[in-house]
């Protein structure tokens, strides 16, 4: 028998994050293929009515849930699932700054982490993953039809490892094992609202420098990074953190390279 749904405390959570008044809607769904897919299906009804948003969708387990570069992303009960549908006027106005949305929402990410857990032991591998004493706590996936921007999110809250896959289970963590005590994903959810309102709103007014924040989280800084920047090409330099614009810094033999893409296969 699967366990009951907490409806009493994801009702606190919708009401907690509605009375705050950024969020215009909360669509919840004990389970679904794809926040970031429903998502996309509801928006795309919008019809540009960008009134609706944001609007926040979480799930409390996912069917097919995806992570970046075509991988799937583990959703059982127990993992925070949601995506943030934003619309493009809560970005900056200036469209080259438009990427860094990874970042920052990988950001506001971990210093919600670090309200739970050792708040020095959570740091963030470039672009927006976030790891906690080098395990993977958290990921993100961006999606944009630049009318609308999908800000997925999945957090390893309560996890039941003995269920996870092998490889899953190797080299992730959860807010649970890293704090060795249980936390409830609504309370998360609600911490993680704020959280990203406050670091959105302040990144949309240019408000604070972010870039020395996500700096001091950084994983990499310091660290042989092995880097798939295309299909066919790949480089290994040491990793000099980040610039103003959000760009990973990584010297080789051939000089300094500013990534604007790329996948970390390895780092040590
Ligand atoms: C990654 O690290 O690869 C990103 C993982 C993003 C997973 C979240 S879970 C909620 C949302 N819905 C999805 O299908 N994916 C994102």
């Amino acid at each position: 028998m699967g366990k009951p749904l907490n409806l009493n405390q994801n009702q606190t959570a919708i009401d907690a994050i509605l009375a705050a008044g950024w969020i215009r809607d909360v669509q919840w769904f004990s389970e679904i293929d794809s926040t970031n897919s429903a998502a996309r299906r509801v928006t795309g009804n919008h019809e540009g009515n960008s009134a609706l948003l944001p609007t926040l969708f979480v799930a409390d387990r996912q069917t097919t849930g995806r992570g970046r570069s075509q991988r799937v992303w583990w959703s059982p009960e127990g993992c925070l699932m949601l995506t943030l549908a934003l619309s493009g006027q809560t970005l900056p106005s200036r469209p080259e700054e438009w990427s860094q949305l990874a970042l920052l929402s990988g950001m506001a990410v971990a210093n919600t982490v670090a309200q739970f857990v050792e708040p020095n032991s959570v740091q963030l591998k470039w672009p927006n993953d976030v790891y906690v004493l080098e395990k993977k706590i958290a990921g993100v996936l961006i999606e944009s039809d630049t009318k609308v921007w999908l800000v997925g999110i999945g957090l390893n809250v309560n996890m039941n490892w003995s269920a996870a896959p092998k490889e899953i289970a190797r080299q992730a963590t959860c807010m649970r094992s890293a704090s060795g005590c249980g936390v409830e994903v609504p309370v998360v959810l609600v911490e993680l609202m704020e959280e990203l309102h406050r670091t959105l709103e302040g990144w949309r007014r240019g408000e604070f420098a972010w870039q020395a924040e996500w700096q001091q989280r950084c994983l990499l800084t310091g660290r042989v990074v092995h880097i798939r920047i295309s299909d066919n090409r790949e480089i290994i330099g040491r990793c000099e953190g980040i610039d103003a614009c959000g760009r990973l810094i990584v010297r080789d033999e051939h000089g300094v390279h500013q990534l604007t893409a790329g996948e970390v296969l390895a780092w040590h």
